[in-house]
Parts: structure tokens; C-alpha cells; sequence
């Protein structure tokens, strides 16, 4: 069975790209089979934070008709599977943002997760994003106005029957101006499932184009990333990747809990 997600948030710049693509390496690191589809077709990030930007067949040659989509699909150095968007928004327009969900439904059967980053706002392409994926991830930071503008893409995922799994909370600083873990779930009526800190490793990761979960597997992003990845297929993280004993001195020494 294929579970196709995207990771919606309403307002731009809250970490999608960084959660989505971060989720699916940990879910393919723990052997899961797993496309990563840069569902951001107008502004795509994807391939950019991964080092792969010059790629002669993407989503966009998908949507317009003049590809399969078996052949967007390119494999990173991490190993995880990827379709890109195109870099140059010239040919995309309406109508082929339209067509996303339908060519998305291809990969039903293909594999085992598709993981599908969205387009920040609630225009056409971010529903589009939404309605091509059978459940949706809210993606948000602790603050109101982020809380807002995911609201109204939850509302919108009830509309079109995409079934909501829970809010990634990112860039935790636990300071107390922020909203809590409980304020969200009032908030949006939707569990919590995942607590990311603010971590400087993630910009890190990016300058070095791969994954967080690969760069720096210990760091504290990283270590939620993977709890998280391991909740969403029903295992317990430290069964999947136990505790070494380098992990063991520095949890021990107070680096981390
Ligand atoms: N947990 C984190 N700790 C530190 N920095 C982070 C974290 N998550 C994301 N960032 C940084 O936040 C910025 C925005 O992240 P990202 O591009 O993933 O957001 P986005 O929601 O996909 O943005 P857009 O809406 O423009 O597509 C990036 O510079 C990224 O490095
Ligand atoms: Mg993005």
C-alpha cells in the first residue's frame, strides 16, 4: 500500500522542505521505500537543498505532457528517491498544476510512502498539493500567525476528504512566548506529533546538500526527525537505532535528553 503525504503549512518559511525532505530520509533510512516529489512547482526547493539542480526531466515535464512520470524520478547520494520540479516557472501554468494530483496517483503501487512538499499560501498550487496527497502533515512554528494560516489549510484539506494526521510543531526554542504543545492542539483540534527545536545543524546540512538525518544523525532536530519517522510506521525509534555508547556518555554528560 502507498501512503502519498503532503506537508502543507499555510504560511511560507515554517520548514517544510527541511521536515519533508528530512522525514523521508529518515523513513528510507529505516528501509522504507520512499519518493520524496517536490510538490513546490513554481518556487521548488527540493533539489536545491540536496544538490541537484540541473536535472533534465522533472515534475514540470511530467504535468506538461512531455515525460513519464517513472522518468523524474533521480536517486540522491543519500540514496532516497526524488522527483524534482523544474527550476524555470516558464511553461507551468494553470492547467498543468491542475493535472498534479492526477499524475501523482501513479506512484499508488510504485512505493511505499510519497512524501509531497508544498507550496507555502493556500493558492492553487498549495491546494493542488494538498488534494494530491491522501493525508496531510500541518507543518507549523510556534507562533499565532503560523497557527492562523495552517488553520485554513486544514480547513481546506477537510473540504476536499484529505485525512489530517497530525502538526509538526518546528523551531522550537521552548521560550514562553511561544505556543505550546497544548495551545496548538486546542488551537487546530489536531494532535501534536512531532516537536522539532531550532537547530543550527539544519542550515549546516543544507550547505553541505544532504539530509540532516544523514549529516548529523545525533543532533537534536535530527534525533526528533527520526522519532517522528519511526512513529509515522508504528516503531519505536531507539528499537530501530539503538543507543550507542558514544550517544549513552554524552546523554549521560547532559548534551542531550
Ligand atoms: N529546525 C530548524 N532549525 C533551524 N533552522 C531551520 C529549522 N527548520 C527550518 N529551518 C530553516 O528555516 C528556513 C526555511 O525552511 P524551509 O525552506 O524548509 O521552509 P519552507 O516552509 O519550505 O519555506 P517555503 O514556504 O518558502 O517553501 C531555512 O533557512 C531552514 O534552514
Ligand atoms: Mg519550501
Amino acid at each position: 500500500m502507498t501512503r502519498l503525504i503532503t506537508f502543507s503549512s499555510g504560511k511560507g518559511g515554517v520548514g517544510k522542505t527541511t521536515i519533508t525532505t528530512n522525514i523521508a530520509a529518515a523513513l528510507h533510512k529505516f528501509g522504507k521505500d520512499v519518493i520524496l516529489v517536490d510538490g513546490n512547482v513554481s518556487t521548488p526547493n527540493v533539489s536545491v537543498i540536496l544538490g541537484m539542480p540541473r536535472l533534465p526531466i522533472t515534475l514540470h515535464d511530467v504535468l506538461s505532457g512531455k515525460a513519464k512520470l517513472e522518468q523524474s524520478i533521480y536517486l540522491h547520494t543519500s540514496g532516497l528517491k526524488v522527483i524534482p520540479a523544474g527550476l524555470s516557472v516558464k511553461h507551468m501554468n494553470l492547467k498543468m498544476r491542475k493535472k498534479m494530483a492526477k499524475v501523482l496517483n501513479d506512484l499508488i503501487g510504485e512505493t511505499e510512502f510519497a512524501l509531497i512538499d508544498s507550496a507555502a499560501g493556500l493558492g492553487n498550487e498549495a491546494k493542488q498539493a494538498i488534494e494530491a496527497g491522501d493525508e496531510l502533515i500541518l507543518i507549523t512554528n510556534p507562533e499565532i500567525h503560523a497557527l492562523t494560516d495552517a488553520l485554513k489549510a486544514y480547513e481546506f484539506a477537510k473540504r476536499v476528504g484529505v485525512k489530517p494526521l497530525g502538526v509538526i510543531l518546528n523551531r522550537v526554542n521552548n521560550r514562553d512566548w511561544e505556543m505550546t504543545k497544548e495551545n496548538v492542539e486546542e488551537f487546530l483540534e489536531l494532535p501534536v506529533i512531532g516537536m522539532i527545536p531550532e537547530d543550527e545543524n539544519v542550515k549546516r546540512s543544507i550547505a553541505m546538500k544532504q539530509p540532516l538525518v544523514y549529516a548529523f544523525p545525533h543532533s537534536p532536530a535530527s534525533r526528533a526527525i527520526k522519532k517522528l519517522a519511526a512513529r509515522m510506521i508504528g516503531e519505536d525509534y531507539r528499537t530501530l537505532e539503538p543507543e550507542t555508547i558514544t550517544e549513552k556518555i554524552l546523554r549521560i554528560l547532559g548534551f542531550y535528553g
